[in-house]
Formats: structure tokens, C-alpha cells, sequence
């Protein structure tokens, strides 16, 4: 994942540098750039007066001291004013030339606060949009692992009725494991059944009916290569199949899923290859999959969407709503303390 959106603390990321949103004095303040200074200690200051300040737009790098970050990039945001002063210009060229700078000083990971979203009163969905648009065209030409780092719930924009509807879809879906295991059983035996004659299940200890919470699911006693040689189309096969059937080049699905080209490679040229849940799940959202196709290719990478898993609850929600928009998504995963797509 080249680009990850996460919930933390900034000064606890233990990447090569951190971004601090600064004021153009570079000599401290409140919100991130207090806390920087604070777990940084004194000699960040000392440092910074060296700098004789920072424009609008622009950034500097100094040492991270105590800090786990190796380096702190200071840059300054734009005050938010209204939105027709170059706002949206001076915004992005803070993450460009922080990410320029971070690349001349060789770090491979850096961590960056929602620049000007908070005492610059930038609105944080509009920020948002530009931190990950800057980035994301940055790290098309660019092999770095960035984190964009969340602190307040605020910084997400969900409306009230949205939560409300994801909460009563929770609540009506939501079951604990126990009886979800039953009924996935209940679901694998019957399919056994299907695929299996009566003779193949000679030996086998009678399974009682209606199934039990004690089932014993036997397997039919059919040679194994029987098995194999059913096997279907695998999920690195169904998924080049989709991406060709929804006209998409491969490079576009992959960045619309936020998947590093290697990873996706990786899965291409090996047609067994089992990725992980979340990755198989932005996959699905990134080609619009519908809730059965979602379903289907998520059985084939082994998993399923549980309805003891507020995550998955939460993704069925808006595959059923036909909602796609990842940064919607994110909204609604990040009120209800899910990890995030794209994480
Ligand atoms: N880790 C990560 N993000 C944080 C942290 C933290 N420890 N503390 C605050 N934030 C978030 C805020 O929630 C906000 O989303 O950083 C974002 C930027 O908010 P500010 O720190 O207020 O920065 P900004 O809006 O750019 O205003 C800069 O504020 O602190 C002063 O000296 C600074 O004058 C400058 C102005």
C-alpha cells in the first residue's frame, strides 16, 4: 500500500520524517506543531531559529531529536479564507515540496497531519481531498510509503443521518460468531451434498438433520484429484476477467484500489495467489463489484463478509447502497473505529 490513511498521534509515527504544520515564525505553537515541539524537546527550537522562518507554501527540514522520526519537515499552510485566495495552491505545494524534500534526504516513509485543518481553518474534507490528491500524484513517480495521520474524528465528515442508517444496518445484521459458524456449516454441508452422490459419503458417520450445533461435517471419500481438477476460476483469474469486462486497464484498478503495482503483479502472474481480506475487499470496491460478484471474489481468496464483523457490515452497506467512493467509505469506517480502506 504506498499510501496508507491512519488514526495516531504524530509525534508517536516511527517513520524516517514527520510533517509539522508550522506557522511561517517556524519558532512553535499550538495544535501539531505544540506537540512536535513538545515530544521533540528543546533543540527542535534551537534548530528552527536557524531557519529565519518559512513562506506559505514552502517547507524546511530540520532534525527530529526526541522524536522517533528521524526528521521533521516544517511547512506552512494556507488560513483558510473562504477558498478564492489560492488556498487550494498553497495547500498542495505544501505536501509537494514537503515530499520533495523528503525524497532529497533519502526517508522512505513520512507521516503527514492534515495540514492547515485545524487552527487554518481549512474544512478538513476539503483538506483531506488535497493531501491525498497531492500524494497520490507524487507517489505515481515515486517509490515512498506515506501516511496521512488523523487525530480527531472531526477530521472526517459524515452526516449525522448516515451514521444513523450504518448503525441500524449494523444492528440488523449483526450477529455474534457463534451463530454465524452454525449457519456457514449448515451452508458448506449443503453444499457438499449438492456435489457429492450418496456412495461418496460411504463410511461417513450419518450427519443428523435439521444440523445440530455438534455437526460433524464428513467429506465425501471422492480421490482428492477429483477435487482439484474441480477447482474454478481462481481470484487472480476473476479479477482480470472483471477488470477486462469493466474496460479498465490494469495500472487504473489497482491505483483505484490503492494496491502497489508489485502486489498487484504479484497476484497476476500467480494464479493461485490468496491475497489478503482488505485487499481483495478494495479490489471489489475499486471495480464497482455488486454484492454477490463481491462475495464471489472474496470466496475465492478464501474470505467472506461476516455479519459478526461491523467492518464487513459496514462494506456491505455501501456495495448495497452502490456507493463506491472510498473516501465515503473511510468516512463511515473511521466513526465506527474500523481500520481503513486503503490501510
Ligand atoms: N497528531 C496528528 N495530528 C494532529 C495532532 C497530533 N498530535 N494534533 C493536532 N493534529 C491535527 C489537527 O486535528 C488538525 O487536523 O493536525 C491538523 C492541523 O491542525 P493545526 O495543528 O491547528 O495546524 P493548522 O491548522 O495548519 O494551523 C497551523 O496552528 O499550531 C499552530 O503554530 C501553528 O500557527 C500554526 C497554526
Amino acid at each position: 500500500m504506498p499510501f496508507l490513511i491512519v488514526r495516531n498521534d504524530i509525534t508517536k509515527m516511527n517513520v524516517d520524517a514527520i510533517v509539522n504544520a508550522a506557522n511561517n515564525s517556524l519558532l512553535g505553537g499550538g495544535g501539531v506543531d505544540g506537540a512536535i515541539h513538545r515530544a521533540a524537546g528543546p533543540q527542535l527550537l534551537r534548530e528552527c531559529r536557524t531557519l529565519h522562518g518559512c513562506e506559505t507554501g514552502d517547507a524546511r527540514i530540520t532534525k527530529g531529536y526526541n522524536l522517533p522520526a528521524k526528521y521533521v519537515i516544517h511547512t506552512v499552510g494556507p488560513v483558510w479564507n473562504g477558498g478564492s485566495h489560492n488556498e487550494k495552491v498553497l495547500l498542495t505545494s505544501c505536501y509537494r515540496k514537503s515530499l520533495e524534500l523528503a525524497k532529497a534526504y533519502k526517508c522512505e516513509t513520512v507521516a503527514f497531519p492534515l495540514i492547515s485543518a485545524g487552527v487554518y481553518g481549512y474544512p478538513k474534507d476539503k483538506a483531506l481531498r488535497v493531501a491525498i490528491d497531492t500524494i497520490s500524484e507524487f507517489l505515481t513517480d515515486n517509490d515512498m510509503l506515506v501516511y496521512i495521520v488523523i487525530f480527531d474524528k472531526q477530521s472526517f465528515k459524515i452526516s449525522e443521518k448516515l451514521v444513523a442508517d450504518i448503525r441500524q444496518f449494523i444492528d440488523d445484521r449483526y450477529v455474534d460468531e457463534h451463530y454465524i459458524e452454525t449457519a456457514e456449516r449448515r451452508r458448506i454441508f449443503k453444499k457438499i451434498k449438492n456435489i457429492a452422490s450418496d456412495e461418496d459419503f460411504e463410511g461417513c458417520s450419518s450427519v443428523a438433520e435439521p444440523l445440530t450445533d455438534d455437526i460433524t461435517v464428513c467429506l465425501p471419500s471422492r480421490p482428492l484429484d477429483a477435487y482439484i481438477k474441480e477447482l474454478d476460476e481462481s481470484f487472480s483469474e476473476m479479477l482480470l476477467r472483471k477488470i477486462s469486462e469493466k474496460g479498465m486497464k490494469d495500472s487504473q484498478c489497482y491505483k483505484k484500489a490503492n494496491i502497489d503495482r508489485k502486489l498487484f503483479s504479484k497476484i497476476k502472474n500467480d494464479k493461485l495467489y490468496k491475497p489478503s481480506k482488505p485487499t481483495a475487499i478494495a479490489f471489489a470496491i475499486a471495480l464497482e463489484l455488486s454484492l454477490s460478484e463481491t462475495k464471489e471474489l472474496l470466496e475465492k481468496a478464501g474470505f467472506a463478509l461476516s455479519h459478526s464483523s461491523v467492518f464487513d457490515i459496514i462494506i456491505e452497506y455501501f456495495i448495497r447502497n452502490k456507493n463506491y467512493n472510498v473516501f465515503d467509505i473511510n468516512d463511515a469506517l473511521f466513526q465506527f473505529d474500523q481500520p481503513l480502506l486503503g490501510c
